[in-house]
Order: structure tokens, then C-alpha cells, then sequence
């Protein structure tokens, strides 16, 4: 067993030097989540409505390839990278600090919206081979700051595992418990990432015990703001070259880069959850480039969501701003569905007909 997950990690490392893995999502390039056959969500920027899309079981061929999920109780440790407002910490840690049940306040499960909590239970669907599923404990824990660039203002896949050792062997470093933690990265604005923007909103993986020491599941999400909100804050912004009537909605907490990343730190969450050493669950055949729960929702965060259609969403009748979930004290989030291993399709608690 250590041999073979000796060999996994050499080829993956390998591999991860050519392909980028895990990769989060883009408004338009639905070439992972379909076959073009749904003609609707084939035209990239057409808005399309098709009754009961929300993915199509027929040509997702999700598996279970044999490797744990996080199924213990995760305390998420969360990296900032660069500057980073109080307020702009405290939405991202807001909606993280909203996934567990026992977080819930009562203001918002008695009401009849649909909770962070309740988009997690998709989550919590996927089991490892023992049957145990996913947890639905995640809880914060404790942070570090690296304020001052200290990999610099453009960062690698590769440089990020550097970031993390420092972040775990520093002054005042966040524990180690490869278990039961997870790392989160998220670099602020004026950071770039390789193949960010074009290719890459978010990403997750493992760290290499080479480089870090230990193998600890990670995910990296970069603030858009700057470089490219109509990509990664998607529908809070719309790409430039859009047409002129495709315009954004509001966002709920009034900061469009942030705002945005709720969703891809949602997704990235979802997928190491559920494929934390990219083993686990996943669709296709090349682990260099799985295709994840996440990644087969894309841009859809509500019903009869596909294409450039967002899907069914609340739009505040008071400050027009667009959400799908409420969080602790009511806070307003939207985050994009999860494929449903028993349904077959995406789904989320905010759907209108389940
Ligand atoms: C979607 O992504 C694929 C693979 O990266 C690429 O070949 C294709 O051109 C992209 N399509 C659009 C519309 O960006
Ligand atoms: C996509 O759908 C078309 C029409 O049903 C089919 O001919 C084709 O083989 C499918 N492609 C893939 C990659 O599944
Ligand atoms: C997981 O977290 C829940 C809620 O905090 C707690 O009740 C439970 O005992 C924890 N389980 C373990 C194994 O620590
Ligand atoms: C665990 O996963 C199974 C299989 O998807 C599902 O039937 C069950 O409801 C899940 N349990 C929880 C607590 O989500």
C-alpha cells in the first residue's frame, strides 16, 4: 500500500508539472459538464433556459476510485495571502463558519430560505469505501496572515506548497493534523496565480512531503477584483467581451471580488471533501485532470440553471442583490450546486421542484 501510494504521488507529481488539476470554474466553458448534445448549453453566451437541465445524468460518468473522503471532523486553517480587509475576512469566514449544523443560528433555520448547512448536505452524500460520509462538521481554525508578499505577487502551483510550509513552520504556525485539517489560501487581489484568470479560478490539492513535509489536502481561491472579476466573480461581473445586455447581478455583501470567491471556495471545498488526495470521487479517466462533483455544476446555482443561465436565484425586492443561501445571522451567499451522487444531477437546497 505505501509503495503503490508512493507511485501515485511520484506520477502525480509529475503530472502536475504539465496539467493543472482540480481546477475550478468559468462561466462559459461547460466542456467538462456536458456533451454539446444539450444544444442550448453548447452556445457559450446565449441565455438558455432548459426546464429540468441542472447537468445531464446521461453523460456524467462520476466513480468512485477507491481513496478516502473527509469524513472526520475538519477544522479549516485558512491562509491570507497579501491585504485583506476586516470585512472581506469576515464574509469568507462568515460563510465557512455557516456549513456545520451546530453553527446554525435558529434566526435562519426557523425561516424559509435555504441554509449554508443545507447546500453541505449534497456533500455529505458521498462516501468512502468503508460507507463512512463526508463530514458535516467543518469548523474555522486558526489563521495565519502573510500580509507582506513573502513568495512574492505572482505565484505558481508549485510556490503555493512553499507558502503553505511557511505558513506551517513560520513564527506562530498553524498546527499540523493531516486528518483533520485543511489548508485554505487565498491571496488578495493584486496576487496572480499561474493559469489564473484564463484557465484557473481556484484549485485544490496536496501538499508533497517534499516540499511541505506532509501530505495535507489544500485549496488556493484568488481575489478577481482586479485581474479578472467577469471570469472568476462571474455573475457578480461579466466577462468584456459579453454582450452588451448580459448584465452582472448585485452582490449581497457588496464586494464583487469577494463575494465571487465565496462560490469557488465552496466548490474547492466540495471537492476536497470528497477527493481530498484526488483518488476518490471524480469523472473521467485521467487523475492528472478529474473532473469533480463541483466542476459538473458550474455556473449553476439554481433551477433550470445551465450555460450562461445562473439558474432560479432571490434577487432582494430591497437592494436587488442576488443570492441563493443564508448563512449565520442571515448573511446572504451565492454559491453554485453540487452533483448529486443519488439523483444523478446538480442540486441544491434552494431548488424549486425536489
Ligand atoms: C473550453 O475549454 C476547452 C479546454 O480547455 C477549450 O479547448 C475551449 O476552447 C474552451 N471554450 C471556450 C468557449 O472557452
Ligand atoms: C455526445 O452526444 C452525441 C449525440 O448523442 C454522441 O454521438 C457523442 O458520442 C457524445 N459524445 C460524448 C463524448 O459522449
Ligand atoms: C465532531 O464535531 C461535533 C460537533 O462539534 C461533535 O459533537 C463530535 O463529537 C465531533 N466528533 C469527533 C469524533 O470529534
Ligand atoms: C451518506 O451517504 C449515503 C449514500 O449517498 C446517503 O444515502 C446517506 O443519506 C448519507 N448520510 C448522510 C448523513 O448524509
Amino acid at each position: 500500500m505505501f509503495v503503490r501510494r508512493l507511485h501515485f504521488l511520484t506520477l502525480l507529481f509529475l503530472l502536475s508539472f504539465m496539467t493543472p488539476v482540480s481546477l475550478s470554474w468559468r462561466p462559459w466553458n461547460h466542456t467538462l459538464m456536458v456533451n454539446t448534445t444539450a444544444a442550448a448549453v453548447a452556445d457559450p453566451l446565449g441565455i438558455t433556459v432548459s426546464k429540468k437541465y441542472e447537468g445531464s445524468s446521461d453523460f456524467v460518468k462520476l466513480r468512485y476510485h477507491m481513496g478516502p473522503v473527509l469524513s472526520a471532523n475538519i477544522t479549516v486553517h485558512t491562509i491570507w495571502y497579501g491585504r485583506w480587509t476586516r470585512s472581506q475576512k469576515h464574509i469568507l469566514r462568515s460563510f465557512i463558519g455557516s456549513i456545520s449544523p451546530e453553527s446554525t443560528t435558529r434566526s435562519t433555520a426557523s425561516s424559509q430560505l435555504a441554509t449554508v448547512e443545507g447546500w453541505w448536505r449534497t456533500v455529505q452524500l458521498y462516501t468512502d469505501q468503508t460507507g463512512k460520509n463526508v463530514t458535516a462538521h467543518l469548523k474555522l481554525g486558526a489563521e495565519k496572515s502573510l500580509s507582506r508578499y513573502s513568495h512574492g505577487k505572482v505565484l505558481t502551483r508549485l510556490s503555493v506548497q512553499s507558502v503553505i510550509r511557511t505558513a506551517i513552520t513560520g513564527r506562530r504556525p498553524l498546527p499540523v493534523n493531516p486528518k483533520n485539517s485543511l489548508y485554505l489560501i487565498l491571496t488578495s487581489e493584486d496576487v496572480m496565480m499561474e493559469d489564473f484568470c484564463g484557465q484557473v479560478c481556484g484549485f485544490h490539492y496536496f501538499t508533497f512531503p517534499s516540499i511541505v513535509g506532509y501530505t495535507l489536502p489544500y485549496a488556493w481561491v484568488g481575489n478577481s477584483a482586479r485581474y479578472c472579476p467577469g471570469v472568476c466573480a462571474y455573475p457578480f461581473a461579466v466577462p468584456a467581451y459579453a454582450p452588451a445586455n448580459w448584465s452582472p447581478g448585485k452582490s449581497p455583501n457588496g464586494d464583487v471580488g469577494v463575494d465571487g470567491m465565496v462560490s469557488i471556495v465552496g466548490h474547492e471545498l466540495a471537492e476536497l471533501a470528497s477527493n481530498p488526495l484526488v483518488n476518490a470521487w471524480f469523472a473521467g479517466q485521467d487523475p492528472s485532470f478529474p473532473t469533480e462533483i463541483a466542476d459538473l455544476c458550474e455556473g449553476i446555482y439554481g433551477t433550470g440553471g445551465g450555460g450562461s443561465y445562473t439558474g432560479q436565484l432571490t434577487v432582494d425586492s430591497d437592494d436587488g442583490s442576488w443570492y441563493n443561501l443564508v448563512g449565520n445571522g442571515g448573511r446572504r451567499f451565492l454559491v453554485q450546486w453540487i452533483w448529486n451522487p443519488v439523483l444523478n444531477y446538480c442540486t441544491g437546497p434552494n431548488a424549486i421542484d425536489q
